[in-house]
């Protein structure tokens, strides 16, 4: 997402970092291209900034909460907010999420009281509600280093279009479209061969890939079909596919882990066989991209050359994504 943002004429990402639940990437940007972030599809949320400050020592959440929510800067945020989400009446109704990276420095509950009656004195006809048409957010964001946004966007954003029908282990769209994102420009056709609902799938079609899955359960490809009903997808088996060599321009997978969907026998033998595979379908120049915790050194075929791995998180687990080059 960084590296996305980092891209986008007019965008100027200042900061990183990680609230405990999510990665952050704090960036100004231009006034017109204001629009460009919402329409990320490796982002979950986009936030306008209200304001920034440090926890010190002897800190309390009271003077944090009246630092960071200042009403001088707090207006310019709201104009963006009813630009880009309805325009504010009188009236609004309002919640607060906090997060805290050490509950043990002082309590996150303890915070959100006190943004709330900080918010409830400068706006005095806004009315704390749940759910509420204002979203102010509180994070810290690195150790000490607190930042508050009203949020942009809804669960629509992370959502995409939602798929038709959902399947235990599906990923979330985020992750797939960067998946799909460090594959490279679009070049044709980008195959799945563990696709199971489609998810990858469909964010391949969303860049203009032609879609292209496998799997081997027949619930996942009648899944799968409904919900990327223009990809082509077909039962088989990742470690013997029914493709000719060179076929496809990436290929692209979140392999079974033995949490929701085991592998056939050993995880690394299993893994050598299908990478092995998914090299041999891959044109020379091409890419491979794999979402797995872990992934031997011995599994991986000397087509394949080692090109970024990303280290991230899925609903509290670590895991990577390991992108290869088709030599
Ligand atoms: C982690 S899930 C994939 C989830 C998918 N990305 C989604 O969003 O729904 C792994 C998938 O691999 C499939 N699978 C397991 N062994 C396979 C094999 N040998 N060949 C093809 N698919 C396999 C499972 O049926 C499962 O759908």
């Amino acid at each position: 997402m960084r590296r996305e943002l980092g891209e986008i004429p007019g965008i100027t990402v200042t900061d990183t970092g990680f609230d405990g639940r999510a990665d952050f990437v704090l960036f100004e940007a231009d006034r017109g291209r204001r629009d460009a972030p919402l329409s990320l599809r490796t982002t979950e949320d986009v936030f306008v900034e209200v304001g920034r400050t440090l926890r010190s020592e002897g800190d309390n959440p009271r003077w944090i909460a009246s630092r960071i929510w200042r009403p001088e800067r707090v207006q310019p945020a709201l104009s963006v907010w009813a630009e880009e989400v309805r325009p504010l009446a009188s009236s609004m109704t309002f919640r607060v999420i906090t997060r805290v990276l050490q509950e043990q420095s002082f309590l996150r509950t303890e915070l959100r009281s006190q943004l709330i009656q900080v918010i409830s004195t400068n706006k005095s006809r806004w009315r704390f509600a749940d759910p509420a048409q204002i979203e102010a957010w509180i994070s810290e964001y690195r150790s000490g280093c607190l930042v508050a946004g009203l949020r942009l966007t809804d669960v629509r954003m992370r959502q995409h279009d939602g798929r038709e029908v959902e399947r235990q282990g599906a990923l979330r769209p985020t992750v797939a479209a960067a998946m799909v994102t460090l594959a490279g420009e679009p070049s044709g056709v980008l195959f799945d061969p563990c696709c199971g609902s489609g998810t990858i799938l469909a964010e391949a079609q969303a860049r203009g890939w032609t879609a292209d899955g496998v799997d081997i359960d027949p619930d996942a490809v009648a899944i799968a079909r409904r919900n990327v009903p223009d990809a082509s997808v077909k039962a088989g088996d990742a470690g013997s596919l029914d493709r000719a060599d060179a076929s496809v321009a990436a290929s692209v997978s979140n392999v079974p882990f033995g949490q929701q969907y085991d592998v056939q026998g050993d995880m690394a033998e299993w893994l050598s066989i299908v990478l092995a595979e998914m090299a041999r379908v891959t044109r020379p120049g091409g890419r491979v991209v794999l979402l797995a915790p872990q992934i031997p050194r011995s599994a991986v075929p000397a087509e394949l050359r080692a090109r970024d791995r990303y280290q991230i998180r899925l609903l509290g687990t670590k895991t990577t994504i390991w992108v290869y080059d088709r030599t």
